[in-house]
């Protein structure tokens, strides 16, 4: 009896689990990484150093597809006599950013497909999943639900560019709706969500698939919302003779001939039988920002790779000589907490064929920076390595890593991520292709990439948005330390990027002066209150902004050879009323003269001996961009304090180099070599 009973039980419990080979299967990607065997990648599909899972890039025409690696079964066996599809769920969190050179397209599909093969299947309107024969045919066997922001193929029939579609076996929709979510308040009142943006604003959508009552209810929502209590789309798909017994749940997006956009997976969860896990919104990766995929024509995605590699041996013999090794260690693990992506050693190793001499892109003070592919992902980077002992060790680096991880601007080098393998410390940017300005404007490698004046003019506003950003906007003062035009990159866009935060040290936003043992920064762009007193503040970066305002204008370096030093120069050649004399030859007469005075008086001001009669760069910003105009200049320059610079003319006129950076006051162990070569 109680054998039976047992049996019984076991039978009750355990057998039905036996016919289905996989209960209700269900999972969670809160971002992606690239070591997941469970997406399987095909076409132009990367997963980001950042999380995110790129289908596509901006090229046009092609198409890119994830799918979940392991089949999945869709049929329940419980019953033999009639075979159902068995309710399902998904939810994802999608962006889609357009090419600036065309309007975005297509779209992303939620795809349900008996394999992760599509051959002979075309871009654009076909999502790399059908062609213009196979399309509609029911041997396809595909379920799809489209986010898509182009007019159907067929003229009429996806009326809305912007709309979510639900198709079987082919891109003619059951049913389009224009993207939208209803208001939970107001039943009837639908808001519209825009599936593609130029921030990337990233996109909610849950799909759930009732097997009883064979209903398919789709909603969307922006990312910040919670679930919208009403579906979008409830519409009634059998989807018994559409969906074979085992297939493969993913995603396929494509880019046009014409339309591009870069389409993203930030997050995704699916189940069988229940509810979609809950995606973790905090764990998803930032959407992509505009300007990190890369722009329309260019064949590579920019990304820069910039590492630093600290040799800290020194360093810790002695701090484990002092017993600090273990304070050193906390520090360090609380930055690790706070960073971006960290990459593995191995990958960067491989990346720059073992920081091989011949990837050398660039040699500056602290290393070399070295250029690479990720094994991975194939995208192009690059290293910088710090061979140079630190003094300030190996706290400043943790302050770095930090702030670098932190901030993010369009006219900033990103960090993508960063690296420690026992006392090398290797940061990684987004790479930019044309180089630093000072290569475009003294050594160009190809004619082709002339700056002209418009590049230069919005290039120094580029930058003063960029030194902006550091000085006032983010949470604490950030002083860049080292602005010159070896560190700034141009993009494919010829926008500047500000590079190089190697020496930034952080300060919190109540006017306190650092109190640094060292004067960091490059021979020429050094103000003179900062060689003085070893102070940096944000004037002095205004100091160096205005240098390199003079030196991009005119194209000549800030110290040349013999006695020549460029503002001084210019000066001069403003005192006998010729400044347009100093203007680069090389423009010729092809400039806007209005432009170039604001830039030459303005460069003059920032680079003032007196940090008090410098500009912020708010102000530097304002009068770039017009809104203010710049003040007499001869009133800002010259009162009060006449005396400081009739001294500088004097100096010049006599032959000699009156420049207080010339002193000697120059600390912290730097030696002119490494400062002067700079990155
Ligand atoms: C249903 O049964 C068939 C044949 O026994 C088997 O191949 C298939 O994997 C089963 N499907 C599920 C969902 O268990
Ligand atoms: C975009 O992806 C395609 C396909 O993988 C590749 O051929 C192309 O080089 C990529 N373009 C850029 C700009 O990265
Ligand atoms: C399959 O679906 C049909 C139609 O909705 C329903 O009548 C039937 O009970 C379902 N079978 C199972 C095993 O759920
Ligand atoms: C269209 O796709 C089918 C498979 O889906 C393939 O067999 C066929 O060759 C393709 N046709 C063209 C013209 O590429
Ligand atoms: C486009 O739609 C029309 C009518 O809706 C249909 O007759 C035609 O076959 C469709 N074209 C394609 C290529 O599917
Ligand atoms: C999301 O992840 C964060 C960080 O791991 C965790 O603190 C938080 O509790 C998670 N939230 C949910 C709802 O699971």
């Amino acid at each position: 009896m109680a054998v039976l009973a047992v049996s019984y039980i076991f039978l009750l419990f355990f057998l039905p689990s036996f016919g289905q080979s996989q209960p209700d299967l269900s999972f969670t990607f809160n971002g992606f990484s690239g070591k997941d065997d469970d997406i399987e990648k095909k076409g132009a599909t990367i997963i980001k150093p950042t999380g995110l899972l790129r289908l596509n890039n901006k090229s046009n025409d092609i198409a890119g597809h994830a799918f979940y690696s392991k089949p999945i079964n869709m049929f329940s066996n419980s019953s033999s006599s009639s075979k159902n599809v068995s309710s399902f769920s998904t939810s994802f969190v999608f962006s889609m950013v357009p090419s600036r050179s065309s309007h975005g397209g297509f779209g992303i599909a939620f795809t349900i497909a008996p394999s992760t093969q599509f051959l002979g299947a075309e871009a654009g309107h076909f999502l790399g999943l059908f062609n213009s024969s196979s399309n509609g045919k029911p041997w396809n066997h595909i379920f799809l639900v489209e986010f898509d922001t182009v007019n159907g193929f067929n003229g009429t029939s996806d009326s809305t560019g912007n709309h979510v579609g639900v198709n079987t076996n082919g891109m003619d929709s059951a049913i389009t709706e224009p993207a939208a979510y209803f208001d939970d308040d107001s039943d009837s009142q639908k808001e519209d969500v825009n599936l593609e943006n130029e921030n990337g604003d990233p996109v909610r959508a849950w799909i759930e698939y009732d097997g009883v009552s064979q209903m398919v209810y789709v909603t969307i929502a922006p990312s910040s919302l919670k679930k919208p209590a009403k579906p979008l789309i409830s519409r009634r798909v059998d989807l018994n003779n559409v969906l074979k017994d085992t297939m493969y749940v993913g995603f396929a997006a494509s880019t046009g001939k014409t339309k591009s956009s870069s389409h993203y997976i930030l997050g995704w969860s699916f189940a069988m039988n229940k509810a979609a896990p809950e995606l973790n919104l905090t764990l998803l990766p930032k959407p992509p920002k505009q300007e990190t995929p890369s722009s329309s024509q260019t064949k590579v995605l920019i990304i820069l790779l910039s590492s630093f590699v600290v040799v800290l041996m020194v360093m810790l013999c002695f701090l484990t000589l002092y017993k600090r090794l273990t304070p050193t260690f906390e520090i360090l693990e609380d930055w690790e907490l706070d960073c971006p992506h960290r990459f593995k050693f191995k990958d960067l190793y491989h990346a720059t064929k073992g920081f091989k001499a011949s990837e050398v892109i660039g040699v500056g003070g602290f290393g070399a920076v070295y250029k690479g592919v990720l094994p991975s992902t194939g995208l192009e980077v690059a290293v910088k390595k710090i061979t140079r002992n630190s003094l300030q060790g190996i706290r400043d680096f943790a302050a770095e890593v930090e702030s670098l991880g932190q901030l993010r601007h369009k006219n900033l080098v990103n960090l993508q991520g960063w690296c420690k393998q026992k006392n090398n410390l290797i940061i990684v940017y987004d790479y930019i292709p044309y180089g630093s300005l000072d290569s475009l404007i003294f050594n160009p490698r190809d004619d082709n990439v002339f700056l002209g004046w418009e590049h230069r003019f919005n290039i120094f506003k580029g930058i003063a948005e960029g030194l902006l950003y550091l000085h006032e906007e983010y949470q604490q003062v950030v002083i860049h330390r080292d602005v010159k035009s070896s560190n700034v990159l141009i993009d494919s866009d010829m926008n500047a990027r500000l590079s190089d935060f190697g020496l930034a040290r952080l300060h919190d936003h109540n006017g306190e002066i650092s109190h640094t043992t060292g004067v960091v920064g490059t021979i020429g762009y050094i103000a003179p209150e900062l060689a003085r007193t070893g102070k940096a503040s944000t004037s002095t970066d205004v100091f160096a902004y205005g240098v390199l305002l003079l030196e991009v204008a005119c194209g000549r370096r800030p110290i040349g050879s013999g006695q020549f030093i460029l503002v001084d120069w210019v000066m001069e050649c403003y005192r006998i009323g010729r400044l347009l004399d100093a203007v680069d030859p090389k423009l010729g007469s092809n400039y806007n003269v209005e432009e170039m005075e604001l830039v030459m008086k303005l460069g003059l001001i920032c680079s003032h001996q007196r940090p008090e009669a410098r500009p912020s760069m708010r102000q530097v910003v304002r009068y770039l961009s017009g809104d203010d105009l710049l003040p007499g200049f001869d009133e800002i320059y010259w009162s009060p304090v006449q005396s400081m610079n009739s001294r500088y003319m004097e100096a010049i006129s006599n032959g000699t180099n009156s420049a207080s950076y010339n002193s000697s006051s120059i600390g912290g162990g730097l030696s002119f070599n490494s400062m002067s070569v700079g990155r």
